[in-house]
């Protein structure tokens, strides 16, 4: 008897999509095409398309990370590479496995709530899995990077899958080789289909944050367990930032700066009270968000767009913003703190 292949799926293409429930900024723009990406198969099967395979690509996570100025030319691929396992139990740590597409505070709770602690400071982060390597998210004290086992990704011009560690992934602040282009970056050029993290054990707490050492004070909890800082890190997000839900933003929309000793101190001769942080290598991190509230900036709206009131770094979307309202007060900002500072602050999120 013949043996039977199964018939390959057909490719479902959806045209003329809204983005705008995909992206949390909410900003306006349709994707001319857009296909659903639920494992590297289909990613070949985007490929070997004979009307859309060589056309350029746009790989969309949670949306939360992007500035949409008008409708993409490019062919977007949603993630939405499901899963979540625990692959080893090693001496050292907890090794965990994630689908692309899953929702990044998910698994982190999830995470907790099977007993394997060690991403409790990076709670409440919007955006998902398969997107958290790109920009090597971070929050009070903690990167992705420091978590990081390796990941999984399908080149998105050869359609073949790659395994790649944490050197390969050259992770710095908000940045990774997924940001870079030109030569060895893969900027558009593959989709990350799985994640795969690594819990030290035993579990040692960070908690040298300034805003957790608050709540150490405040509760006279010295000793939280990873349930405590997990809700002690939704806490003061939901203090400081608007939630993606209720007010459209990208969280931090500028990278705070890092400059040379020399520079920061000719600053601090002149404005005393910046915020600054010494780094390992010797130069020099500045808070971008009080750059832009020393400029004033806070609270202020330019068009649909603003500068939150609890947080300067962050703009968000007033009601029916469109991506150039946010670009044209990403500019003016910009402009401001450098002719105040002389420091040029580089947008975070991905602008297209
Ligand atoms: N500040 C002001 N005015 C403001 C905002 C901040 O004076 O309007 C001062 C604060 O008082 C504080 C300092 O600036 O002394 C730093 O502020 P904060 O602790 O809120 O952190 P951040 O540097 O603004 C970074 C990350 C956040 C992350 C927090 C906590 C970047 C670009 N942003 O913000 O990440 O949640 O630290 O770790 O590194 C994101 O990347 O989207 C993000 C939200």
């Amino acid at each position: 008897m013949r043996h039977m292949h199964p018939k390959p799926q057909a490719l479902a293409i959806e045209h003329g999509v809204s983005l705008r429930d995909l992206n949390t900024f909410g900003l306006p723009a349709v994707a001319r095409r857009l296909v659903r990406i639920a494992g590297d198969a289909d990613v070949r099967r985007v490929l070997d398309h004979p009307e859309i395979g060589r056309l350029p690509k746009l790989v969309l996570g949670g949306g939360s990370n992007l500035v949409l100025t008008r409708d993409p030319e490019a062919v977007v691929l949603r993630v939405e590479v499901k899963g979540r396992r625990l692959v080893e139990v090693r001496d050292d740590a907890w090794i965990v496995e994630f689908g692309g597409g899953e929702s990044w505070h998910d698994a982190v709770a999830w995470t907790i709530e099977q007993g394997w602690p060690g991403l409790e400071n990076l709670a409440l982060i919007p955006g998902t899995v398969g997107a958290a390597p790109v920009q090597n998210i971070g929050a009070y004290g903690l990167e992705l990077k420091d978590r990081f086992e390796s990941l999984e990704a399908v080149s998105l011009i050869t359609g073949r899958c790659v395994t790649l560690d944490a050197k390969a992934c050259a992770f710095a602040y908000r940045n990774s080789v997924f940001k870079r282009s030109g030569p060895g970056g893969l900027a558009g050029k593959c989709l990350i289909t799985r994640v795969r993290l690594r819990l030290p054990r035993p579990w040692v707490p960070s908690l040298g944050y300034l805003d957790l050492e608050r709540r150490m004070a405040d509760t006279g909890n010295h000793q939280p367990d990873a349930r405590t800082v997990f809700d002690w890190v939704c806490a003061i997000r939901r203090d400081k930032l608007p939630d993606p839900a209720q007010i459209g933003n990208v969280g931090s929309f500028f990278k705070n700066p890092v400059v040379s000793l020399e520079q920061c101190r000719d600053i601090i001769s002149r404005d005393p009270h910046i915020v600054h942080y010494l780094l390992a290598d010797g130069r020099c991190k500045l808070a971008a968000g009080w750059l832009i509230d020393a400029c004033g900036w806070k609270g202020k709206t330019v068009g649909r767009a603003g500068v939150y009131e609890k947080q300067a770094l962050v703009l968000v979307n007033r009601g029916g913003a469109t991506g150039a309202e946010v670009v044209t007060l990403a500019r003016a900002i910009q402009e401001s703190v450098y002719g105040r500072f002389g420091i040029r602050l580089e947008p975070e999120p991905v602008v297209v």
